[in-house]
């Protein structure tokens, strides 16, 4: 599913230059649930744009999916996007104009999807918020919000879920809640998943924990 080679990245500001990944050997099979973690700084966001097709590397080679993404046009990126991927971020990053199954529909109208509605309110009452549809961002609690986040990236029923740290504006409980329904999405439909934590208690939950310290893995550990 993901095969990464020699994978560098290298970020310049103001001539200074950052090095975020240096070197990372990695592969993930199709149906794995992997957790990654390791200190603020060490690569862990880097690493999931560059997965996702959000940002290129530097240096090496990233397959996703059997596709050699660094060799795609933007127009192919994104429609590669749309197909395989779906993003879940800390910070929710709901359109707060938008309604629960507006902000679900998005990736389904953008990947023409015309039964986008239905399949945006079909997802929703499977991740248990069927009666919050037409709530707006600001009328949700934290969890219900990441749970509209998880919705909008599974409304095109990719085969990659990435999520960077989805819990941690979340409660204890509430986390573990979100991080159930990746193990149930894994299991159930088996979505490969790659999960970024600080929380090794949640980080556990996977089937391998990948541990990135400046710019390298420094161990692996299966759960
Ligand atoms: N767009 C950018 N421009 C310049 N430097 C960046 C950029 N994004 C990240 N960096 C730098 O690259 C390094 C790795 O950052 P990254 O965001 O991948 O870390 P992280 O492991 O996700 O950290 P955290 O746990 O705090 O989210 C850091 O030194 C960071 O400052
Ligand atoms: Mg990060």
């Amino acid at each position: 599913m993901i095969t990464l080679k020699n994978l560098y990245k290298t970020y310049g500001i103001d001539g200074i230059r950052i090095h975020a990944l240096n070197g990372v050997d990695l592969k993930i099979k199709k149906g794995e649930f992997v957790s990654i973690m390791g200190p603020s700084g060490s690569g862990k966001s880097t690493l999931l744009h560059i997965i996702g097709v959000l940002d290129r590397q530097t240096k090496g080679t990233a397959l996703i999916n059997g596709t050699d993404v660094a060799k795609l046009s933007d127009e192919e990126r994104t429609s590669f996007r749309l197909q395989n991927i779906g993003f879940v971020f800390q910070f929710y990053s709901l359109l707060p104009e938008l309604n629960a199954i507006e902000n679900t529909m998005i990736p389904g109208m953008l990947g023409n999807d015309k039964d986008a509605r239905n399949t945006a309110k079909e997802v929703l009452e499977k991740l248990g918020i069927g009666g919050r549809l037409n709530n707006y961002p600001h009328q949700l609690s934290g969890g219900e919000q990441q749970r509209v986040g998880i919705a909008r990236a599974l409304v095109n029923n990719p085969d990659l879920l990435l999520a960077d740290e989805p819990t941690a504006s979340l409660d204890s409980k509430t986390a573990l809640n979100v991080i159930n329904i990746f193990r149930r999405l894994n299991e159930e439909s088996r979505q490969t998943v790659v999960l970024i934590t600080h929380e090794q208690e949640l980080g556990k939950m996977a089937d391998r924990g990948i541990f990135l310290k400046d710019g390298v893995i420094e161990k692996e550990k299966d759960f």
